[in-house]
């Protein structure tokens, strides 16, 4: 038997390539390539059959588990076209790692990290023409598992389906990275500890969605999330982690089971470490945000995450009381993260943590 890394995977192309749009009509997530990964696991076989094919539907028995039980699991990363024409991926390995912590989370097989790297490259490289080039522009790579079992009892799926589709995307934010007005919420809680708040998985988006649309309605973009249990730390801001400078000190709260291990964070930390500024992995209450708010010692915060990369939060509202964090722009500290990242990305900028590939 080959090992996973030698595993060939057969490509079938499409007869009926898409016209593709320009870059200045991309938006996030609403057009997809001509060609998408599949991959099988059934029980006894282990996964099999890795392959590029045509894009196209997926066919379901009504009663296969994944539309019933919401065994599914998905993860995030782009390919970007920088200098010279170069298609880069940003932390592909990270991202396939990620993934099998995702599939241990909701009792899944897990896959060969390698394969999994091999599967994004295999498709950007069949689809490798739909990778933008506009400044802001990217390939967004949406790795997803679901349970095909056609039964309705609950436990593990004995067979899923692996497959990886593309969309070119435009910049998140389309007037540039601008701040957001955030709302903390003690009405919604997204995770708890021993639940899935650190799985990439369909059931935490669910559960953030009535929270996002009562801070919609309050005139808010984005939910702060506090902890389930107390109300009273912080997780992470909408889909994103959360971070914050308060004096000389930048406070993310820690990897203890409730929020996901993103991958714009850990880079964006690593950075800031590399810079020598003092970085606090530490529960931080919204107590001690909104006092820091009100004495004026709250200078910035921002969320990342793969899609916005990072985003600015300009004021946070809680109870009814409002701050303003810095003057309500984006701060510099935010915005020099940001470009960081992006001169990385596109690889206008050295690497050298040997993030792209
Ligand atoms: C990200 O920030 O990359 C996310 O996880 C959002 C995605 C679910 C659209």
């Amino acid at each position: 038997m080959s090992s996973p890394t030698e595993t060939p995977i057969s490509v079938t192309r499409t007869r009926s390539p898409a016209q593709r749009p320009a870059d200045n009509t991309l938006a996030f997530g609403k057009v997809f390539t001509d060609h998408m990964f599949m991959m099988d696991y059934t029980e006894g076989k282990g996964w099999h059959d890795p392959r590029v094919v045509p894009y196209g539907p997926l066919t379901l028995d009504p009663a296969t588990s994944v539309l019933h039980y919401g065994q599914a699991i998905f993860d995030g990363l782009k390919a970007y076209r920088g200098e010279g024409g170069k298609i880069r991926l940003f932390r592909a390995q990270r991202h396939a790692e990620r993934l099998n912590k995702s599939a241990r989370a909701l009792c899944m097989p897990e896959l060969d990290a390698d394969l999994v790297r091999r599967s994004f490259e295999a498709i950007v490289g069949v689809d490798h023409e739909w990778v933008p080039s506009t400044p802001g522009t990217s390939l967004y790579i949406r790795p997803t598992i679901i349970a095909t079992d056609v039964m309705l009892g609950v436990h593990p799926s004995h067979s899923y389906t692996y497959f990886v589709i593309c969309s070119p995307v435009g910049a998140y934010y389309k007037e540039g990275v601008k701040p957001v007005r955030i709302l903390a919420s003690d009405n919604h809680v997204r995770a708890v500890k021993g639940g899935l708040g650190e799985a990439k998985t369909a059931a935490n988006y669910a559960a953030s969605l009535s929270g996002q649309a009562e801070a919609e309605r309050a005139g808010y973009t984005q939910v702060l999330w506090l902890d389930g249990v107390e109300r009273k730390w912080i997780d992470e801001v909408g889909t994103m982690n959360i971070m914050m400078q308060i004096g000389d000190e930048v406070i993310t709260p820690p990897l203890a089971g409730t929020i996901l291990d993103g991958v714009t964070r850990n880079s964006i930390l690593q950075l800031l470490r590399d810079w020598g500024h003092k970085v606090s992995e530490r529960k931080i209450s919204i107590d001690e945000v909104m006092e820091a708010g009100r004495n004026g010692t709250l200078k910035e915060m921002w969320g990342t995450g793969t899609a916005a990369v990072v985003s600015p939060v300009g004021e946070l509202g809680y109870k009814g009381e409002n701050i303003k964090i810095g003057n309500g722009q984006t701060g510099a500290l935010t915005q020099k993260l940001y470009d960081a990242i992006i001169g990385i990305q596109y690889g206008h900028s050295n690497d050298p943590h040997g993030w792209t590939s």
